[in-house]
């Protein structure tokens, strides 16, 4: 019989590297990663207001969403499996303050978003930022003291956000504003105050970056900005020093640590998984799911392809697990086929 195959021409043995891409039968059995709906998690935004979706014209298709719409959300989500969602604020910009003081009143939009998804849905995880970002009329993730973010003092209003928090029964803390020392900290804030079962995930790694822009268009925080977060996020030239942020954030008791963005960003979570073994998750932030739905709308990407396609990058880089953006949309991929 004639052979058709190139590797037949030369000497055999021969490695035929398309032999068990032939079948889609073949191509399953020697698949390497996998994407679960287990390593999903949802980052919503909230608004206050009853019935109320609010597009984020950067972010197409992802809504600010009322309280009572973001519990409904949180079903949906719950019933596709995902384990948990992550709950950020879009504060009236009328009751922030320089000081960030809305961060810590127990009736503040994410401690009434917590309360109300928890009284629902019980099993659902529900992880909240620490950062005064949203609260802080500066945008700043902490506090302004002559146009510098001060630490200790930060540290301090951080607390008091954990607490409230944790009170209104938030399952994870995630301090996302780079602060040294924060960790340990939140961790004997949250032991003194009878929560040694709330977890603190660490945005250990947070690089100073430019995909953050939806973001901050949806909570609200771009208008009101100053400068950059270089002082405080990382500098994305390095990575030796993602692994001694992350090993700080580990000895003072961090559960889990996350890295951000992702996309940009896959050889630091490769080098954390590799060197910690922790429980590493990768945040593919606003930008990310921005460029993807801008060149899906121009007709130039396949939105489902290319957005599942990234999130599978995320595990062979070896995150455990990705907050999302498309979460909703990858879930009901994986269940549908
Ligand atoms: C704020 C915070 C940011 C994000 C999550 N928490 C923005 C920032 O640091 O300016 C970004 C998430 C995204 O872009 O999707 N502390």
């Amino acid at each position: 019989m004639e052979r058709t195959h190139a590797l037949s021409l030369g000497a055999w043995p021969r490695t035929c590297m398309r032999r068990n891409r032939r079948d889609d039968w073949s191509r399953r059995l020697v698949t390497e990663n996998h994407l679960h709906v287990d390593d999903l998690i949802w980052p919503v935004f909230v608004v206050e207001g009853k019935g109320k979706r609010d597009p984020v014209p950067s972010m197409p298709g992802v809504e600010r969403l009322s309280v009572d719409l973001l519990v409904e959300a949180a079903g949906v989500a719950k019933e596709l499996g995902i384990p948990a969602i992550a709950v950020f604020p879009n504060t009236d910009p009328a009751i922030k303050t320089p000081d960030g003081r809305e961060a810590y009143n127990p009736d503040n939009l994410v401690c009434r978003s917590v309360r109300a998804v928890k009284a629902a849905y019980p099993d659902l995880g529900v992880i909240c930022d620490v950062a005064l970002d949203p609260y802080n009329s500066d945008g700043h993730d902490g506090l302004v003291v002559d146009g510098y973010v001060v630490n200790d003092e930060t540290l301090e209003i951080l607390v008091k956000q954990t607490i409230v928090q944790a009170e209104a029964g938030c399952d994870v803390i995630a301090p996302s504003e780079m602060m040294d020392g924060r960790i340990g900290v939140l961790r004997d804030a949250l032991d003194e105050g009878g929560f040694e079962h709330v977890r603190l995930l660490s945005y250990a790694a947070k690089y100073a970056s430019a995909f953050y822009g939806p973001f901050r268009d949806a909570v609200g925080s771009k208008g009101a900005l100053e400068g950059d977060k270089k002082t405080y996020q990382m500098n994305p030239a390095n990575t030796d020093e993602a692994l001694r942020e992350v090993a700080l954030d580990i000895d003072e008791g961090a559960d889990m640590v996350i890295i951000k963005p992702g996309l940009p960003y896959l050889d630091v979570v490769w080098r954390v998984k590799d060197a910690f073994g922790v429980p590493t998750f990768v945040y593919s932030v606003s930008g990310e799911y921005a460029m993807l739905k801008a060149a899906a709308a121009q007709g130039w990407l396949d939105y489902e392809t290319a957005m599942m396609e990234s999130l599978l990058g995320f595990k062979r880089a070896g995150a455990d697990g990705i907050l999302t953006y498309a979460a909703l949309d990858a879930a009901r991929i994986l269940k549908n086929g």
